[in-house]
Order: C-alpha cells, then structure tokens, then sequence
C-alpha cells in the first residue's frame, strides 16, 4: 500500500504511524519504503542519520543483476529497465528477510522492528518517465518480484506529482492513501490523482489529516465525497514526536488511533488482484519500451515479457 499526496501533507508521518500501528496490531512482517522526495520515514521511525540502510537507488545495477537470475529474456542487468516485469527465471521475492537478499541487505531495523528501506534522495526531474537510472524504479522492480502473502504489509511513503503517473508504480498497490490537508491545494492532488487512479481501477481512498474540527470534515466531505474514509485531527502527540519528545503508539489521541485501524481495516478488506497487478506491470513495460527504454537500451524489451510468466504465490523462486 502507499501513501501519496502533496508534499506537507503528512505522508511521512501517517506512513509511519500506520506502520507501527500494523506492526503492533497484525504482529506480521512490515517493510516501510521511503520513497518521499524528502527522505524522512527513517528518522521518524526513530533511525539515525548513521542507522540508514544503504539506499536502493545507488545500487540499481546490484539489484538489477540479482532479480534477473537466469532469466534468459533479461540478457544483462543494463537492458533491464524500471519496468521490466519478471519472467520464468527471474527471482522473486518474498517479505521475510531471511528469504530475501534484497530486503536483508538493503534494510535497516527501527527499534520497533520494522524493516525500513530507502530510495535514497532524488529531484523532482528523477520522476519523469524518460529516466534511465530512476531512484523510485527501484521500488518498482522490487514491487514487481515480491510475492506478498495474506499478514504482510509493506508500506510506501511516496511523493504524488503529476509525473508519478509516468512509470507504473502508482498501480502496484493494493491500495493507495491519498492524505489531503482540508484546503483547496489539498483536494486539487486528489482530483488529479482520482482522475488517473479511475483509468487504472486502482483502489484509493483519502485521508484527511490535520482536522481542525468539525469545518474541515465538512470542507473535505464536500470536495471529496465518498472517497474520504476517514480523518486524522492535528495531534499534539504528532507535534510533541517532532519536537524530539519520546513518543509511542499509546501516546497517540484514541480519535487517531482509531482513523489507524480504519485504514488497516480497509486494507485488509482488500483481497490483492494479481491478475490486474500482472497485466499492468506488462503494460507498462511496453509503453515504456516505446517512449524510450528501446531507444535507451538499443534493444526490444518487448521481447522481455514472457507471456507464460504468472504473477502470484505460485511462483515463489527457491534462490537460497
Ligand atoms: N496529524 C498531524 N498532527 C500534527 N502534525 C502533523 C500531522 N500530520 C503531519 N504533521 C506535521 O506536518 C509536517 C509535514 O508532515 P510530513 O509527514 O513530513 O508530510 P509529507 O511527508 O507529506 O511531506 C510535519 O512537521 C509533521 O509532523
Ligand atoms: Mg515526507
């Protein structure tokens, strides 16, 4: 699941919470992904600076090279593309770390014991579509061979600009938290992000956050209507975190932590469309292949969708 939307908005801190909250509740493995154009998740989830994992995004060509396995329709890890699905041959990846290379080296363990890893800092131009070293297509390849199972979460704190619509990440996920502030700038990332979520049958819902009171909801059901599940008010807890004050789940007002347990509730609702997870994953590989990967690579990486591939648990590779 991820959650996107402006940023301020309060991604990071809600990505956070909810995966502490799941943690403690489903007591399953949770992976937090920091994929934010400002790399905070780590430190909210109490790492420092020198506790990191080494970032994703530097190490795409190791991460490339490892998921290809003998995949014979993914000649080097330099044809291989943010897009380009697995096949027969290809790793896949499982949420335990000790059945996940990747997971086990490119983690880091919050005193909580979630796993947390990062893409690494990147810009705004690192988002278009036309990027061969994109620091998020990291997250994306990793969605695209992970066989996540019933109890186990990961979670994605991730920037929502227009230009997140141009790789397919935005459709790997069971279900997407758009976090909207009660502001006109607030419901405008929705519309937009509504807009692209319905051409895709992506599941999303909003969350409003920083509810000042009664008006806010009222602000936020109006623009938004039904999508608006549910509200986290402005929280003192939260503030009092920021400040560097210590700060546990149980310090958290009972009104947010029950809005935590509606958005885990809702997702658990959710019962995970492999079949759409692997005809997108496809699709986007060919319209990428088009835009510019051939060019990029002087290959045809349609050639690397194996049209026998299923994505799915009947797939898990042995790779240890
Ligand atoms: N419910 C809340 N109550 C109080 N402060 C909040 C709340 N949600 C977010 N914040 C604060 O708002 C600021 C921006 O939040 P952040 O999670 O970093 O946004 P984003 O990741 O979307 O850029 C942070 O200082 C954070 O502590
Ligand atoms: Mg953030």
């Amino acid at each position: 699941m991820a959650f996107v939307g402006k940023g301020g908005s309060g991604k990071t801190t809600l990505s956070a919470l909810f995966a502490r909250h799941t943690a403690a509740r489903q007591g399953g493995p949770v992976v937090a992904i920091d994929a934010d154009i400002n790399q905070h998740l780590g430190m909210v989830l109490g790492l420092e600076e020198g506790e990191l994992p080494p970032p994703l995004g530097s190490h795409l060509t190791e991460i490339k090279e490892f998921l290809r396995g003998a995949n014979p329709r993914i000649g080097s890890a330099a044809a291989m593309v943010k897009t380009t699905p697995p096949g027969r041959g290809s790793r896949l990846l499982a949420l335990d770390p000790a059945d996940d290379p990747i997971q086990s080296r490119f983690s880091a363990t919050t005193p909580e014991g979630l796993r947390l890893m990062v893409t690494g800092p990147f810009s705004e131009d690192d988002l278009g579509v036309a990027c061969y070293h994109s620091k998020v297509g990291a997250v994306e390849l990793y969605l695209n061979h992970l066989v996540d199972g019933h109890g186990e979460y990961v979670v994605v704190d991730m920037t929502a600009g227009a230009d997140s619509f141009a790789s397919g990440l935005f459709t790997r996920f069971d279900m997407t938290f758009l976090v909207a502030e009660p502001t006109r700038q607030g419901v405008g990332v929705y519309r937009q992000y509504r807009e692209y979520a319905a051409d895709y049958d992506v599941p999303l819902a909003v969350v409003g956050n920083k509810i000042h009171g009664p008006d806010d909801v009222a602000f936020l059901r109006e623009h938004v209507g039904d999508d608006l599940l549910v509200c986290l008010e402005h929280s003192a807890a939260v503030r009092a975190m920021e400040q560097g004050r210590p700060f546990t789940l149980d310090d958290l007002e009972p009104a947010n932590a029950e809005a935590l347990a509606v958005l885990l509730k809702h997702l658990d609702g959710r019962e995970k469309d492999w079949d759409r997870f692997g005809r997108q994953a496809v699709e986007f590989h060919l319209r990428n292949a088009r835009a510019w990967a051939n060019r990029a690579t002087g290959e045809d990486l349609a050639a690397q969708v194996d049209p026998d591939f299923v994505f799915g648990p009947t797939r898990v590779s042995p790779h240890r």
